[in-house]
């Protein structure tokens, strides 16, 4: 196996093509090894197979294209396609349930495509974002279906994935990685076949440490963004701009508080926490708070937008409010999780009409002028690169109302003549 990886014949299957799975079939393919990719939705199949990508990447396309036309990745919907293969990569979704605990539906479906696939020796690597222990039960489940000693017949690792969208393509080169093994030479074998692309520094550890590592990084940031958020809540008693006390407090050598905003979105920061946390089936308050916080901030944004049409004696029911972005985060189409819908959500039958405009995404109305064209209230969930030079003097003469929420520090002064909130920014 270690010579096959060496001299770049073992063959790779990736298990699930999305935003993860797809760039790293692209990597190892480009690398020289023969993959597949084996994907349950048969349209992104025949997209892949026809060079095309289903996902927004940059250079994407070219890549996909180069290693599709050479024949060394071609995607497959047929179990039977990828029996006796060396190595199999997991990177299918591990989203949450309806009550917050972690649906593993998806990924216990690949391991079973994968243990009635696989041969004596191969090398299953877990590339999915999942609970602490979760990979050594994945290989008891393996020996239960293959008969196969874990560690000895064949090898187990989880290697997290850290890319962010938008730079997966340089991320997936230069990020550093971790190999969390069953066993050390399962560790040392995948750090072995990363190292076909990777050239970040590499870590080898147990599979339970590197499960942890991965989830307490997303836990950091979001509780992180929770205690800036509750920094916000903070300024508004005080009647203070947050960012400017923020700023300031980041000149001290040791502190690094983190942005406010209308909430946290993506696939992963909102779920990793409780992933985090789930198995240990203990209360964990602060990690928890910090969710809740975050998943408030919607509900802030609703309240500053509420007084302002107090302000002006208008009844939310009259009030027609232009919500600008609906992706989590600027210049990305990705919506999912994101504080624009759950603020729509908030506000959607309490005020009498809401328009939406993403440069991104789509929405209601195709431009920004579209959306303020006689509004009451301009809210901004998104910090698209668009938003940020917007005219607001040219804009506010569109509006029938000149109210401006900001949601994500976009409008640095408030501009003359509207009745401005931002989430942290003055008193309430
Ligand atoms: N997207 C990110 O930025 C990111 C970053 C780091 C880690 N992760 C983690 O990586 C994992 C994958 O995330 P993603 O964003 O690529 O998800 P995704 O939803 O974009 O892709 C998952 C793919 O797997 C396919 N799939 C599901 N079950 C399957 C099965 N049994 N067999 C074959 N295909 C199957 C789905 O159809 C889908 O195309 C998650 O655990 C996530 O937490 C994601």
């Amino acid at each position: 196996m270690e010579e096959k990886i060496e001299n770049r014949t073992a063959e790779i299957v990736v298990i699930g093509l999305g935003y993860i799975g797809l760039p790293t079939a692209i990597m190892f393919a480009t690398a020289g090894f023969n993959v597949i990719g084996y994907e349950i939705r048969r349209e992104v199949v025949d997209k892949i197979n026809s060079g095309e990508a289903h996902i927004v990447e940059p250079e994407i396309d070219e890549l996909l294209q180069g290693v599709v036309g050479s024949g060394k990745l071609r995607a497959t919907s047929d179990p039977e396609e990828i029996k006796d293969r060396e190595v199999y990569i997991i990177c299918v979704q591990t989203p949450l349930n309806g009550d917050k605990t972690p649906n593993l539906s998806y990924l216990e479906s690949a391991v079973k495509t994968v243990a009635k696939a696989m041969r004596k020796g191969s090398l299953v690597v877990i590339e999915s974002t999942v609970p602490p222990l979760t990979t050594v039960r994945m290989a008891k489940l393996i020996e239960e279906m293959t008969g196969f000693k874990a560690g000895e017949d064949f090898h187990m690792v989880h290697a997290p994935e850290r890319v962010m969208p938008g730079r997966i393509f340089k991320e997936l080169v230069y990020n550093s990685r971790i190999f969390g093994g069953i066993t050390p030479e399962s560790a040392e074998l995948a750090e072995k076949l990363y190292r076909s692309f990777v050239k970040g520094q590499t870590f080898k550890t147990n599979s339970t440490v590197s499960e942890v590592v991965k989830l307490m990084e997303n836990t950091f940031r979001d509780v992180n963004i929770a205690l800036a958020n509750e920094f916000a809540y903070l300024a508004h008693q005080y009647g203070i701009d947050v960012f400017e006390a923020i700023e300031l407090a980041n000149t001290h050598p040791r502190v690094r508080i983190h942005t406010p905003g209308i909430g946290v979105g993506g696939h992963c920061l909102p779920k990793d926490p409780h992933l985090l946390v789930w198995p240990a089936r203990e209360d964990f308050g602060l990690i928890r708070l910090a969710r809740e916080i975050n998943d408030g901030m919607p509900l802030l944004a609703k309240d500053l937008l509420f007084e302002a049409l107090k302000t002006v004696n208008l009844p939310p029911e009259k009030a027609v409010v232009a919500v600008l972005g609906l992706a989590y985060k600027g210049d990305s189409d990705d919506t999912r999780n994101s504080p624009a819908k759950a603020f729509i959500e908030a506000i959607e039958g309490d005020v009498g009409e809401v328009r939406t405009y993403d440069p991104f995404v789509g929405g209601t109305h195709g431009s920004v002028e579209e959306a303020l064209n006689g509004a009451d209230a301009v809210v901004i969930a998104t910090d698209h690169s668009e938003f940020k030079s917007l005219d607001w003097e040219r804009l506010g003469g569109l509006m029938r109302t000149r109210i401006l929420i900001d949601g994500r520090h976009v409008v640095e002064e408030p501009p003359e003549g509207f009745v401005f909130k931002g989430i942290g920014r003055g008193e309430y």
